[in-house]
């Protein structure tokens, strides 16, 4: 399988988001990646389900929803009737997160979590075969154009590994800093999904950099 390239719509121009959803459907990119902000777990705020909806209505790919939200069970339901495909909480959101994702399952979209970058990917052993998705973070979540985290490629490996000794179909996401320097070695680490935001965006052609990362 090659790997899926999930552009992060956080970093595109949000006075024309109809022009760059449209500009990622007609790209070598394999899903959107949408990131809602709360402003209390993390300190920022991004956009909430209206903005949401309008990406909705012009992207023709898989939606993948990262939530950086506290008590994300509130909203599932929501995000589903949104067209969310993947949805991914955070594993420092949840307390009861087994319930968490069942809801999500429940809901008709693939469960994905997400882990913060001091979070031990030992956390995982109880969950990992009921995950669709593992999302990396290589950067503290909250914000685009930061950079990438080292300490990274050895959770991935970690990563890889409890799932093929659980048995796991989970798959693996990178989310942070993305670029065309570390997505090789993120690949060869064991990565499935890249998501690049500002990578993406702050070219002067986007399309370009997203089939540069597909051809990696
Ligand atoms: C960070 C978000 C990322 C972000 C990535 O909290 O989860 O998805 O948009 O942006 P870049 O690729 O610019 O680091
Ligand atoms: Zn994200």
């Amino acid at each position: 399988m090659s790997v899926i390239i999930a552009p992060s719509i956080l970093a595109a121009d949000f006075a024309n988001l109809e022009r760059d959803s449209k500009m990622v459907n007609n790209s070598d990119a394999d899903w959107f990646h949408i990131d809602i902000m709360d402003g209390v777990f993390v300190p920022n705020i991004s956009f909430g389900m209206p903005v949401l909806a309008a990406i909705q209505k012009h992207a023709t790919k898989p939606l993948d929803v990262h939530l950086m939200i506290v008590d994300p069970d509130r909203y599932i339901e929501t995000f589903a009737s949104l067209g969310a495909k993947i949805l991914t909480v955070h594993f420092e959101a949840c307390d009861h997160l087994h319930r968490t994702i069942q809801k999500i399952k429940s809901c008709g979209m693939k469960a994905g979590l997400a882990l913060n970058p001091h979070t031990p990917i030992n956390n995982l052993s109880s969950i990992i075969q009921d995950l669709d998705l593992v999302c990396i973070m290589s950067v503290n979540p909250g914000f685009g154009g930061q950079s990438f985290i080292q300490n990274t490629y050895n959770k991935v490996k970690e990563l890889k590994n409890l799932i093929i000794h659980h048995k796991s179909a989970c798959l693996v996401e990178i989310d942070g800093g993305v670029t065309d320097t570390n997505a090789a070695q993120l690949i060869s680490c064991g990565a499935d999904i890249l998501v690049a935001g500002s990578y993406v965006f702050s070219a002067e052609n986007p399309e370009e950099k997203i089939k540069l990362l597909k051809e990696i």
